[in-house]
């Protein structure tokens, strides 16, 4: 029982970084069939964040395998351009970085546009949201870290929750629909604050992968939003 975006108001998107990648087409099957909205894909470059992780092939395969859901495409990587026209060919629903990666931030924003994904911008903890002033208008999703990018099984950092909130306020100011999502640490217990605060878009690894039914795991994250919305 997938729920295409659209359908749920507030999307629950399972990052892969915590799945078993000996066998990830089944294990993103997996998380489809468990209720999930978004696939979230950690790209990692070992020079902007300290690890490594997968590419666009992979993200190819995802879709070969039959994987239909969109792609949430979180670019953890330096320089950013290069990659975005091979992530939108390999099937990238979103395309995210963060703009201290970027030379040119406008640029690569649109140039996801161009390549026919939608553009997201992400906020480390220590980044200021400064960077919004001059792009909310061409943005369609605003992704905050609650940990430090570079590792799945983080703690949340609850400092996020008013940036969370400020997110929302100048969102909600512009009229337009961005999506505000959080990123780190997100787990059923604390999605609520998360989702009082405003943000409508939770990815969560090892929250999800490392339970013994993700579909169980979704539900109760789900009750936990319900619960506060
Ligand atoms: C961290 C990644 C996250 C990570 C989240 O750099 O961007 O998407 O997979 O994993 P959890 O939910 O385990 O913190
Ligand atoms: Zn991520």
């Amino acid at each position: 029982m997938s729920s295409p975006p659209g359908q749920n108001a507030h999307w629950i998107a399972p990052s892969i970084l915590s799945a078993d990648f000996s066998r990830l087409g089944a294990e993103v099957d997996a998380v489809v069939a468990a209720g999930a909205d978004l696939i979230h894909f950690d790209v990692m470059d070992n020079h902007y964040v300290p690890n490594l992780t997968v590419g666009p092939v992979v993200c190819e395969a995802l879709r070969r395998h039959g994987v239909r859901t969109p792609i949430d495409v979180h670019l953890m990587v330096r320089p950013v351009d290069r990659i975005v026209p091979d992530f939108a060919a390999a099937g990238a629903t979103y395309i995210s970085f963060h703009p201290e990666a970027s030379e040119h931030v406008d640029r690569t924003i649109h140039l996801i546009r161009e390549h026919g994904c939608r553009p997201g911008l992400v906020f480390n903890p220590a980044t200021p949201l400064n960077w919004l002033d001059y792009t909310l208008d061409q943005l369609d999703l605003v992704l905050l870290m609650s940990v430090n990018p570079g590792f799945g099984g983080q703690q949340f950092i609850p400092g996020v929750l008013p940036k969370v909130r400020e997110v929302r306020r100048r969102v909600t100011a512009s009229g337009r629909a961005v999506r505000v999502e959080i990123d780190g640490g997100v787990k059923v217990d604390n999605i609520g604050a998360v989702a009082a605060a405003g943000a409508d878009t939770f990815v969560a690894g090892s929250a999800i992968y490392g339970s013994p039914d993700y579909q169980a795991t979704i539900r109760a994250m789900r009750a936990a939003i319900a619960a506060v919305a």
